[in-house]
């Protein structure tokens, strides 16, 4: 049970947090823009998931500009995370809705002013706890475009954090930006590193006047002022995996692109980022949304579909390798 009243830190958001907690993984998808298909990614993702058999809740926190329930083929909801925040109703299962795909249900995300950058820290806390009580394997976090805090604390307490991007340099900007800020967010929020807070405040000031220009930068001074939490910062980065996926791509040239954003990202930041795949431009998507379907299900043969579902099945497995290495 977490304690509300406690500061902000990555381990109060974090799954582990939540021991009684019956949820395996959950998955976030972020990125630094706008419609780049965050909600078709959520909506899709976690119908191949519920297909595999597991119980998924996918979640709209794309708060105030919340559509996760057209791409899932549903009506907007009577009851949101509106009435959650303002306590109209307290109990997270009347939010709940169930869809016409088995397995998967809907909470669906604030219609109102609630705006994500208007949460507080306590209704943060409050909803993950919420979350973390339902009767599901999988949560499916869609979230709303930027790098205000409460977008990227839900991106850094999911086990599985996917960056959403299409290949156009204002994208490609604003996703460097996004794994910048969630860098920094997520070795801010460490606690275990909190003796060097203002290191990493300064460090986001480029004119700051230790000359820390880069997260290479950042671990030499650290690493000068104390090697132990050198060491201690080297991990932390070490888990910092988000997972890329381009949409809308048309060309070779696109997909290539993620693997250069992979490279930069190992070079600049020491981050390992994991390139999980692309998703073709397709006129099967806007079809799909226009009629109020999901995709999966209005054209179940499409290439997309079958990308969709590799992709899933590639994390499920990475997390049965992962767990099996910790036994043995
Ligand atoms: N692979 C694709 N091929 C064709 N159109 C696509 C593709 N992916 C997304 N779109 C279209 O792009 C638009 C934006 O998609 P979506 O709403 O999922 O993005 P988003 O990132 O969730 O946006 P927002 O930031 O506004 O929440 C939609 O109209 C969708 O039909
Ligand atoms: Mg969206």
């Amino acid at each position: 049970m977490s304690n509300l009243a406690e500061p902000e830190s990555q381990e109060s958001f974090s799954k582990q947090h939540y021991p009684n907690s019956r949820i395996k993984q959950v998955w976030a998808i972020g990125g630094g823009k706008g419609g780049v298909g965050k909600s078709l990614i959520s909506a899709n993702m976690a119908i191949s998931l519920a297909r595999t058999g597991a119980k998924v809740c996918a979640v709209d926190l794309d708060l105030g500009c919340a559509n996760l329930h057209t791409c899932l083929g549903t009506e907007i909801p009577q009851t949101t995370l509106s009435d959650f925040f303002s306590r109209r109703e307290p109990d997270i299962n009347k939010v709940l809705i169930e869809t016409e795909i088995p397995n998967l249900s809907l909470i669906s995300g604030a219609q109102d002013a609630i705006g994500v950058a208007n949460l507080k820290h306590t209704q943060k806390s409050k909803l993950l706890e919420k979350l973390h009580e339902l009767d599901v394997d999988y949560l499916v976090l869609d979230l709303g475009a930027g790098t205000a805090y409460n977008t990227l604390d839900f991106f850094l307490s999911a086990d599985v954090g996917v960056l959403a991007l299409i290949p156009e340099p204002t994208s490609i900007e604003n996703t460097y930006r996004f794994i910048k800020s969630a860098y920094y967010r997520k070795l801010k929020l460490c606690q275990s590193l909190f003796e060097i807070r203002p290191m990493l405040d300064m460090a986001m000031d480029q004119k700051n006047p230790l000359e820390i220009r880069s997260p290479a930068d950042l671990l030499r001074e650290v690493t000068r002022y104390s090697p132990d939490l050198g060491v201690r910062l080297r991990e932390e980065i070490q888990k910092f995996r988000p997972k890329l996926l381009i949409n809308q791509v048309r060309t070779q040239a696109d997909i290539d692109i993620g693997f250069s954003i992979k490279s930069v990202c190992k070079k600049y930041f020491g981050v390992n980022m994991e390139y999980i795949g692309y998703l073709d431009y397709d006129s099967a998507v806007w079809q799909s949304v226009r009629r109020r379907r999901p995709l999966i299900l209005e054209f179940p043969t499409s290439k997309l579909v079958g990308n969709f579902e590799r992709m899933v099945h590639h994390i499920l497995q990475e997390d049965k390798n992962q767990k099996s290495q910790l036994v043995y």
